[in-house]
């Protein structure tokens, strides 16, 4: 019943070092994009192309695209806000991008200033550029599982967004638990009401690990056959605009449950977990995922 296969997409780039407060380096991302290929990664969320004033960690954007290497069969999505961030990132040699909307009107005010209606109508321009430009869209939903301001979301709230970004044309729809509190049976609720709006292939779940639950939300979607997750490689992240919030799931406890079940994902987890070792000592902490901290210690 379980999927066979498994792709995760590699956020760590993005949503794990876009809340640092130190500035990274160029170099540093570069590098880490590098080597979360190197370990058969074949999705790598690379940076987005946000308003500096909002997101300074990100304000290097277009040179990072410039100078990434580009391995075969691997994907560099970038998130793009409106037609202004489209253009820069096209401009920057992007061939997938992703728009991101929230199922909380609080939410979608604090992260991108508009409201959700607003935000979808800015989203138009973006997919008809995307469409001529033979760029393909993926779409987020932010706050599918709870909002740091308005508490609990309707699975209603999430499947009327997702099916919106669905039928305006993004191939895939990820739901966001942004701040993490959703728990395996909240998570299958809101999962069969997106569901009946979206076709299951076409959903990733992009679960925060704030309360520990990632794993476990992971595992019931897998049960409904979600077959796309996205993680961060050593848990790296947090949303500026969800205090509180801690980073993703760590890849490598993805990629521990899947070598469990028998579920391929192409990952080697050694290379994973010596990737997030790194990036994790160059930003001066201990990698958050408790599968590496257990592999290294053996
Ligand atoms: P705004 O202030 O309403 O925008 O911000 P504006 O159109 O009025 O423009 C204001 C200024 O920003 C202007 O510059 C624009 O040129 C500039 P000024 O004239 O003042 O010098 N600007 C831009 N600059 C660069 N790139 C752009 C861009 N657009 C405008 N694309 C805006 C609206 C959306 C731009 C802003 O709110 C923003 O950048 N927000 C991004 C917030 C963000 O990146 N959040 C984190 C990512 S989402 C996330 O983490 C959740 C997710 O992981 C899923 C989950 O976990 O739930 C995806
Ligand atoms: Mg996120």
């Amino acid at each position: 019943k379980l999927p066979k296969a498994v792709k995760i997409v590699e956020v760590g780039p993005r949503d794990g070092l876009q809340n640092e407060k130190a500035v990274v380096a160029t170099d540093t991302k570069i590098e880490l994009i590098a080597r979360l290929a190197d370990a058969g990664l074949k999705a790598i969320e690379a940076t987005s192309f946000v308003s500096p004033k909002w997101v300074p960690q990100m304000a290097d954007a277009a040179f990072v695209m410039a100078r990434i290497e580009r391995r075969p069969g691997v994907a560099y999505p970038v998130l793009t806000p409106n037609l202004k961030g489209f253009e820069t990132a096209l401009a920057a040699g992007a061939n997938e991008v992703a728009v991101f909307g929230a199922a909380s009107e609080s939410f979608s005010q604090k992260n991108i200033n508009c409201s959700i209606a607003e935000s979808l109508a800015r989203f138009e321009p973006v997919m008809d550029a995307a469409k001529a430009a033979g760029v393909r869209v993926r779409g987020y939903v932010s706050c599918v599982l709870g909002c740091p301001y308005e508490g609990e979301i309707r699975p209603e709230a999430v499947a009327l967004v997702a099916g919106t970004l669905f039928e305006m044309g993004c191939y895939e729809v990820s739901l966001g638990d942004t701040i993490g509190t959703g728990t395996p049976l909240n998570a299958q609720r809101m999962l069969e009401a997106v569901m009946r709006r979206v076709p299951v292939a076409r959903l990733a779940g992009h679960y925060h690990d704030t309360y520990g639950m990632a794993i476990a939300n992971i595992y019931a979607s897998l049960e409904l056959g979600l077959a796309v997750f996205d993680a961060s490689v050593a848990g790296l992240g947090g949303c500026p605009y969800a205090k509180g919030a801690s980073g993703n799931v760590a890849t490598e406890d993805v990629v521990w449950l899947l070598n469990g079940l028998g579920i391929e994902s192409g990952v080697n987890l050694d290379r994973l977990v010596d990737t997030g070792a790194w990036i994790s000592g160059l930003l001066g902490r201990e990698p958050a995922s408790r599968v590496s901290r257990a592999l290294r210690a053996g």
